[in-house]
């Protein structure tokens, strides 16, 4: 399977700068056949980055959509309007979770029209410091899971992309509360079991799974580097081309 490094740039870098980067990430990146580069600008860079992106090295993914083709949600962009502009789309983050309070039915709406309007959403899921205290992530993920590609069909299921990201571990810059490879290890093995058991070996093994939550160059390679984690969601890292630049490196060493 294909590794991926998806860069969430977040509500950061105006239209200018998007494309600066862009530029730069274009010309220090080979295309690379088993690694999948994909950037996550702010909506607005979307379309004019859509122009200027060689699709043969990095594909752009919106950081959110809503799930109804058209109408009147204001402030809100749709899947269909992203239709041919960006190949993938973030669901299910944690600050859309938190911050913004999208519900699971939000979410799992708008996961199904992603796949309606050809996009390959990235489900991301993660459990917060005080589920995990408690003892909840393993139900807390299974039902962000289960939930959240309970309306895609069995057909479309392999066409789903998800991303493990512990809340706790989100854009912290203390070391302790880094995750230690071996709890996800542990959780992406759970996972992949409730995708076998749910959906069946052939497609549970198909469908990638991600790690997010602070990445960086320093510890890319230990993340990328555990059985079944199948690329990497990175965030502050990404704001930094040469950051990104490196993780993609990694990524390329280990799968080679
Ligand atoms: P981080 O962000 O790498 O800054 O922790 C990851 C994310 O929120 O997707």
């Amino acid at each position: 399977m294909k590794s991926y490094i998806v860069g969430n740039w977040k509500m950061n870098f105006s239209v200018g700068e998007s494309s600066v980067y862009l530029h730069k990430l274009l010309q220090k990146t080979r295309a690379f056949r088993d690694i999948e580069v994909v950037v996550a600008p702010s909506t607005i860079a979307l379309q004019p980055l859509s122009l200027q992106i060689d699709r043969k090295k990095i594909r752009l993914a919106a950081q959110s959509a809503n799930a109804h083709d058209f109408g009147a949600y204001t402030g809100e962009v749709s899947c269909t309007q992203l239709r041919g502009i960006v190949d993938y789309c973030i669901f299910g983050h944690s600050e859309r979770r938190h911050l913004f309070h999208e519900t699971t039915k939000d979410i799992r709406a708008a996961v199904s029209a992603a796949i309606r309007n050809q996009i390959t959403p990235i489900l991301c899921l993660g459990e917060t410091a005080t589920e995990r205290t408690f003892g909840e992530t393993y139900d807390v993920l299974r039902d962000q899971l289960l939930s959240g590609l309970s309306e895609v069909s069995s057909e479309d299921i392999h066409k789903v992309i998800i991303a493990y990201e512990p809340v706790w571990a989100i854009s912290t810059t203390s070391e302790a509360h880094l995750a230690a490879p071996d709890d996800v290890s542990e959780v992406v093995q759970f996972l992949r079991q409730l995708l076998t058991d749910t959906y069946g070996k052939k497609i549970a093994t198909s469908i990638p799974i991600l790690y997010g939550g602070s990445v960086r160059p320093s510890n890319a390679g230990a993340y990328l580097t555990i059985p079944e984690v199948n690329g990497l969601l990175v965030g502050g890292a990404s704001l930094i081309a040469d950051q990104f630049i490196e993780i993609i490196e990694t990524a390329k060493r280990v799968k080679s």
